[in-house]
């Protein structure tokens, strides 16, 4: 879904970002994914406090308080989101939503639950940074690890008569999200890595010496105490990302921006 008209920027913003977090909803897998997380700590949600952080529609929120949550904040920056939430969750007395950014947060209880979806295709490009600037201390965060792995495949079986071999010449440099049709490939190689409560790496080098293949593809992993929650591919909200290989070496920065992360890539060797 694009928008077709001009508007002015900041309601360009909240409206593009509506349109992609409501597509979310499309994946089934990962809504089910999270809703068998949540219930699986019925026990730690029953009778505490619990925090969405971003509660897009407010799915979860709705979901803790299903499961006896005393409190649930329903926190979420996006204005347009929000209005949306508080909507959806109105049967829930004992939710309240609030337009805030999480980091901005400061509750008046004690928080027993912390669940987010803040996971980028890219693990950081979205808002996982945030949950490192809490103003208060969680218990329990839901999910607590995520993952970029990634592998070295032939172009040749990718390659078809849309994305030819010169095509993909000129994507030299660029990561490009759903290039091809997802791989049944075993991902082995962690490039990117982030536990909540550990700091983590801005910058960070892959090497690829001694791996065979010319195209490189990338695969988030959303983890909760080192179990597999979900998949990009498996999950179709996080497309796999691709780019052709053009070294051994090569570099990935993430660089603050409103309300994310933008990602820098290059080649250095
Ligand atoms: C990927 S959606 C997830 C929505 C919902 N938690 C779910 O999983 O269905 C991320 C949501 O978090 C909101 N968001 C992103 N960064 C945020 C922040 N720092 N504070 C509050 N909300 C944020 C976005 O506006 C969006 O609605």
């Amino acid at each position: 879904m694009d928008v077709m008209n001009r508007l002015d920027e900041k309601k360009f913003r909240h409206v593009d970002d509506l349109l992609a977090f409501i597509s979310i909803y499309d994946d089934a897998a990962r809504t089910q994914a999270y809703l068998e997380l949540l219930r699986a700590h019925a026990h730690a949600i029953e009778n505490r406090v619990c925090v969405e952080a971003g509660c897009g529609m407010g799915l979860f929120s709705a979901e803790m308080a299903r499961l006896g949550a005393r409190k649930v904040y329903a926190v979420e920056q996006n204005p347009l989101m929000a209005a949306v939430a508080r909507e959806q969750l109105r049967q829930w007395p004992q939710v309240e939503v609030v337009e805030l950014a999480i980091q901005e947060f400061e509750p008046d209880h004690e928080v027993d639950v912390l669940v987010h979806e803040f996971y980028g295709q890219f693990l950081f490009d979205e808002d996982l940074a945030a949950l490192g600037d809490l103003r208060f201390q969680p218990g329990l965060v839901l999910p607590d690890g995520g993952a970029l792995y990634c592998s070295v495949l032939p172009a040749t079986a990718y390659l078809d008569d849309t994305v030819t071999a010169a095509a993909l010449r000129e994507l030299q440099g660029v990561l490009v999200s759903g290039l091809f049709a997802e791989t049944g490939e075993e991902f082995q190689q962690k490039a990117l890595s982030w536990q909540y409560g550990q700091p983590f790496a801005m910058h960070q080098r892959i090497d690829l010496h001694g791996r065979e293949g010319d195209l490189l593809a990338f695969a988030l992993e959303v983890s909760h105490a080192g179990h597999t929650i979900c998949r990009a591919g498996e999950c179709d909200n996080w497309a796999l990302v691709w780019t052709p290989r053009a070294g051994d070496v090569c570099e990935i920065s993430f660089i603050p921006d409103e309300g994310g992360h933008d990602i820098e890539f290059r080649w250095l060797s």
